[in-house]
C-alpha cells in the first residue's frame, strides 16, 4: 500500500491554525469562514456530528459544500458520527482534504480509512482522552493525521486537559517513527495559554474554537497564538529539546 499522504502541518514554516466552527453564528457560516480566512487561519475544522455517537447535533455535507466557494482555506472534517463512511463521499465532493474518524468508535476502521483514501482525501484517526495512542500506531501505515482530543469529544468550549500533553508527545513519537509523513493535530481548548504547552510538546497543528470567538477579533486571537508558539519556540531554544520533553510528561 503506498503511503498516507499527509495533511499540511507547517504553513510557511510556522504552526497551522485550523478553525473550528463549533462556537460560530451558525446562520452567517460563510461570511465567517471568510473572516476568519481574513484573519490568517490556515484552514477550516468541521467537527461533524449526528447527535447519536456523541449528544451534538452540528452540520452536514451540504453545509460543508455550501461554505467552500466562500473561501479557498483547506477543509478538514473530524467526524463524530455513528456510521462515519456513511459521509465519506459526500466530504469528499464537498471540498474536505482530509477526514477523520474515532477508530475506537467503529468495528472495522481499516475498511473505513481505506474508503477515505480511495476517496482521495487524507484518512486521519482521532484519539479521544481515554483512547490509547495504540489506536493510532495500528493504523499508523493507513494515515497521514492523528487528531489528539484534549477535550471529550461532543462540544466545543470545554476546558483544556494539559495532561494530554504527554500523549501528544507520545504521538510525535510514534509520527517521526513512520516512515511517511504524518501530522499531529491538537484539538480542543486550544488558546493563548495552552497552546505553548502542547507546541512544546512537538504538536504544530491545532484546531481552535471557542478562543477565537473569545477574543476581540479573529486577528488579535490569531496573533496571541502565534506569539505564544513563537514564545515556545523561544523558551524550546533556550531550554533545549529536554525542555519540551520535561514538559510533555508534565
Ligand atoms: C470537540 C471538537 C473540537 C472543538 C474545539 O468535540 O472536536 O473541534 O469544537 O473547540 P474549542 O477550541 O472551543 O475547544
Ligand atoms: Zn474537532
Amino acid at each position: 500500500m503506498s503511503p498516507a499522504p499527509a495533511a499540511p502541518a507547517l504553513k510557511d514554516g510556522r504552526p497551522a491554525l485550523m478553525a473550528s466552527l463549533l462556537t460560530a453564528d451558525f446562520a452567517r457560516l460563510g461570511e465567517q469562514c471568510a473572516r476568519l480566512e481574513a484573519a490568517g487561519v490556515d484552514g477550516i475544522h468541521w467537527d461533524i456530528m449526528d447527535g447519536v455517537a456523541v449528544p451534538s447535533l452540528s452540520f452536514g455535507p451540504d453545509v460543508v459544500a455550501a461554505c467552500r466557494p466562500a473561501v479557498s482555506l483547506p477543509f478538514e472534517a473530524h467526524v463524530m458520527s455513528v456510521r462515519p463512511e456513511r459521509f465519506v463521499a459526500a466530504l469528499a465532493e464537498a471540498g474536505c482534504e482530509s477526514l477523520t474518524i474515532h477508530p475506537d468508535w467503529v468495528r472495522d476502521p481499516r475498511r473505513i480509512l481505506q474508503a477515505i483514501r480511495d476517496a482521495g482525501m487524507v484518512a486521519g484517526v482521532a484519539l479521544s482522552p481515554g483512547t490509547p495512542v495504540e489506536f493510532a500506531e495500528w493504523h499508523l501505515d493507513m494515515i497521514g493525521l492523528v487528531l489528539v482530543l484534549t477535550v471529550e469529544p461532543g462540544y466545543g468550549g470545554q476546558p483544556h486537559l494539559p495532561a494530554m500533553a504527554g500523549k501528544v508527545a507520545r504521538v510525535e513519537e510514534l509520527a517521526r517513527r513512520a516512515g511517511h509523513p504524518v501530522t499531529v493535530e491538537v484539538d480542543g481548548g486550544i488558546a493563548a495559554d495552552t497552546i505553548a504547552a502542547m507546541h512544546r510538546a512537538g504538536a504544530r497543528r491545532f484546531v481552535v474554537g471557542s478562543a477565537l470567538w473569545r477574543a476581540g477579533s479573529f486577528g488579535a486571537a490569531v496573533a496571541d497564538l502565534r506569539a505564544a508558539c513563537d514564545g515556545a519556540d523561544a523558551q524550546t531554544g533556550r531550554d533545549g529539546r529536554a525542555g519540551a520533553m520535561a514538559d510533555a510528561d508534565r
